[in-house]
């Protein structure tokens, strides 16, 4: 999740993670990817796996590494991670774009120099004062701002991103629902206020938030039109979409289409090429931040009835977000949504996995797995 602020309190952790210089440097690539798989970590018991980005650049800049195992604190689980999300929110944080986003990562380097946001695991230990959690609870959630998600173990704070995962899910799936449908579903709900009966556009229906927003949008009883690829038309058909439109062959944002609320899940498009397409009070909104949106929503705040809008989700409070992951829970639960999943990777092939997130041609989520 995009995720651009000073670390919450309820998320600093309080384990004895090594500076890098005390890292165990790994000796060759090929034993340096043995050495940081989870299950070495395990059998090693006091030490745990992580990838360790060391200056902002390309997926190349990512190194694994081996750090003391964390210990749970006040408050905090212990877990065993068995799948982690690759988003693009990952990349862009991996990479520090945009420019503006390193005044809170980090000016020179990134402040934390382990990577991942978003996991899925088994809680392993317990840290005094937990109430919420117990060893061997299955969990999924995010690790926010202090990151460190693509590794083979994690101390969370109970109170912070942290979730029982559905029992339908894999890990694998599981470790994305805080990206896409999390994400999406704030957008849907809480930004957009979406009725049911309205009519959607969700540009870019095929990615990890587009192929989310289909399946929620329509389970919030919404007519969905969504645009992808000819090669994805039937997979984003078959998630729901009541109308596909190929975004190489059609313009979506056609005057007088009327559309209740976009969704341009990947800022492919703008507020000023939305607006003849959308209703006269309808609302534009999009997860990727530019000058252009800023001043859209500043001049639509108060003036005219078609409105852009943004969230950060990554920066919302815990506790809200806790909440709409209850919701996307029950959605889970009630078989009205499912994470679209792509590659799953192994641990210790995260460079691989960043790459093809890179492409910009991911089919929903990609993840490593433990
Ligand atoms: N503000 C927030 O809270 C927040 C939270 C999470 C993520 N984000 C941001 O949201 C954005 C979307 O992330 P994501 O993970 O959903 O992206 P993604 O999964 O990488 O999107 C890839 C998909 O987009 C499709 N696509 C590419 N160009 C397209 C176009 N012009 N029209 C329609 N579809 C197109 C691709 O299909 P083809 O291969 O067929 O082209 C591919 O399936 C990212 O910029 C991310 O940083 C924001």
């Amino acid at each position: 999740m995009t995720a651009l602020a000073s670390t919450p309190n309820h998320l600093a952790r309080c384990t004895p993670v090594a500076r890098s210089s005390g890292d165990t440097p790994p000796r060759d690539a090929t034993q340096a990817a043995a050495a940081t798989s989870a299950e070495e970590a395990l059998s090693i018991g006091q030490e745990m796996a992580a990838w360790r980005i060391s200056g902002y650049g390309s997926p190349e800049k990512l190194e694994p590494v081996r750090r003391p195992m964390p210990q749970p604190a006040t408050g905090e689980v212990l877990i065993k991670i068995e799948a982690s999300a690759v988003t693009r929110a990952d990349g862009m944080m991996r990479a520090g774009t945009p420019k503006f986003a390193r005044l809170f990562l980090g000016l020179r380097r990134p402040r934390h120099d382990l990577i991942g946001t978003c996991l899925s695991g088994r809680v392993i230990a317990l840290g005094p004062d937990v109430t919420r959690f117990a060893v061997g609870d299955q969990v999924f959630g995010e690790a926010g701002l202090t990151f460190g998600a693509n590794a083979s173990h994690i101390c969370l704070h109970e109170d912070g991103v942290l979730m029982p995962k559905p029992d339908s899910l894999s890990h694998a799936e599981a470790a994305g629902l805080s990206d896409g449908g999390l994400t999406s579903y704030n957008f849907l709900n809480n930004i957009a206020g979406l009725k049911a009966g309205e009519r959607l556009l969700i540009q870019g229906g095929s990615g990890s938030l587009g192929s989310a927003a289909v399946q929620i949008a329509k389970a919030m009883g919404a007519h969905v039109t969504a645009t992808c690829s000819a090669s994805n038309l039937e997979m984003v058909a078959a998630l729901g979409a009541d109308q596909v439109i190929d975004y190489n062959r059609e313009e979506a944002l056609q005057p007088g289409a009327d559309f209740d609320v976009i969704f341009d899940t990947l800022g492919v498009s703008s507020f000023a090429k939305a607006k003849r397409a959308l209703h006269r009070r309808g609302r534009y909104v999009c997860p990727v931040l530019s000058l252009a949106l800023l001043g859209a929503m500043m001049r639509t705040a108060k003036f005219g009835g078609r409105k852009a809008r943004f969230s950060a989700t990554g920066l919302l409070e815990p506790k809200i977000l806790r909440s709409m992951l209850d919701a996307v829970i029950d959605l889970c639960e009630a078989g009205k949504y499912r994470p679209l999943m792509d590659r799953s990777f192994a641990f210790d092939q995260l460079i691989q996995a960043q790459h093809y997130m890179e492409t910009g041609h991911k089919r929903g989520n990609l993840v490593v797995v433990n």
